[in-house]
């Protein structure tokens, strides 16, 4: 049966609204657990969850538990264990890209310095695993690690196109699938498997998850271009100044002339916008509907995501998942 507009009406809060007993659970066991013997650590960890962060990766868990059945305290575990990974995934990525900020304030490596904040997000992921091996499962373990290396090898893919003009679609989209797909993967299927469910359900999620995941990224690469750093708590343009170029670009590039290549060259090659504006940088995107194209590409990934959903009878937790899909997709932060 096709979905109908309920799913599309229900916002952010009425999504949340139907986990927000299990996140305030998940929230006390991330406290709870990212307290190291030394203080940096548990700073670390206390100032990044204190500054937001829309807790997408344990609602999407969490909502995809509810599926099926109630979360029972291993799923509250396991969406404490995605948000800690993700967290110290944040921590190495602002190291690696030498970000000023981090939801909306200075970012860990401003405060800390670099060796601390390398040293906190190993801790952070030993902490997760140290948490999963409670669960005491080798399924469970396998997928996080797999997983972890995943995303580490996406972040040295990136390192390995830094300052590259030349990066095709398909290196894009793997890219995406990497660094930010593969874990939304695993938060719908580990939802999926806490909840106890077949197989075959769990690997539905999974690619429900996945899709929504390459979206997400793409939608996180257009804002790049296209919002306000007061809105998006990192600075505007920054994906380019740190050297990468990323799907709209990408597009927009396939049809530049070659002012407009070297325009985008002398930004990758600066690390700065003093020579060539943001604002340049957009008109080159506009000229060649770079941000049009890459939004109809998250669009067909989320059309996927969606039709995904079908399989599953309809339920409350069904019209919150089918309505992430239209929030991701329409988000501005
Ligand atoms: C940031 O993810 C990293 C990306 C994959 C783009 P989020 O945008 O979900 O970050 P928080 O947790 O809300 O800060
Ligand atoms: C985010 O990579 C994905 C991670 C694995 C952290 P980005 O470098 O594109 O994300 P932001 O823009 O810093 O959030
Ligand atoms: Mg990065
Ligand atoms: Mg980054």
């Amino acid at each position: 049966m096709a979905i109908g507009k309920l799913g599309l009406a229900l916002s952010t809060r009425e999504i949340k609204g139907l986990v927000e007993d299990d996140l305030a659970q998940v929230e006390a066991e991330f406290r709870l657990e990212a307290v190291g013997s030394v203080d940096a650590v548990s700073q670390i960890a206390q100032y990044l969850q204190s500054n937001g962060g829309k807790r997408l990766r344990p609602i999407l868990l969490l909502v995809s538990c509810r599926l099926f059945r109630e979360p029972s305290p291993e799923a509250i575990r396991l969406a404490a264990i995605v948000e800690l990974i993700h967290t110290a995934t944040l921590v190495h990525d602002d190291v690696i890209d030498d970000a000023k900020t981090r939801r909306g304030k200075p970012s860990t490596n401003v405060r800390w310095g670099n060796q601390t904040s390398v040293l906190a997000g190993d801790w952070l992921y030993m902490q997760a695993f140290q948490i999963a091996l409670r669960l005491r499962s080798f399924e469970i373990l396998d997928l996080l690690i797999t997983l972890t290396q995943q995303m580490v090898d996406g972040e040295l893919l990136q390192l390995e196109r830094i300052g590259k003009i030349g990066i095709t679609e398909a290196d894009a989209l793997e890219l995406i699938n990497h660094k930010t797909a593969s874990l939304f993967a695993a938060c719908t299927r580990l939802g999926a498997i806490a909840a106890g469910a077949t197989q075959e359900q769990q690997a539905v999620l999974g690619d429900f998850g996945w899709n929504l995941g390459m979206a997400f990224q793409i939608v996180d690469d257009i804002l790049d271009f296209t919002s306000k750093e007061s809105v998006l708590g990192k600075p505007v343009g920054n994906d380019l100044r740190e050297g990468k170029v990323t799907l709209p670009l990408t597009y927009a590039l396939q049809q530049a002339s070659a002012d407009e290549r070297a325009a985008v060259e002398k930004v990758l090659a600066s690390g700065n916008y003093d020579e060539v504006s943001v604002d340049e940088i957009r008109r080159i995107l506009d000229r060649h509907e770079g941000i049009e194209r890459a939004r109809a590409r998250a669009q067909e990934f989320i059309a996927k995501s969606r039709a995904l959903l079908e399989s599953f009878s309809d339920s409350p937790a069904r019209s919150a998942l089918f309505a992430a899909t239209g929030l991701i997709a329409d988000r501005d932060r």
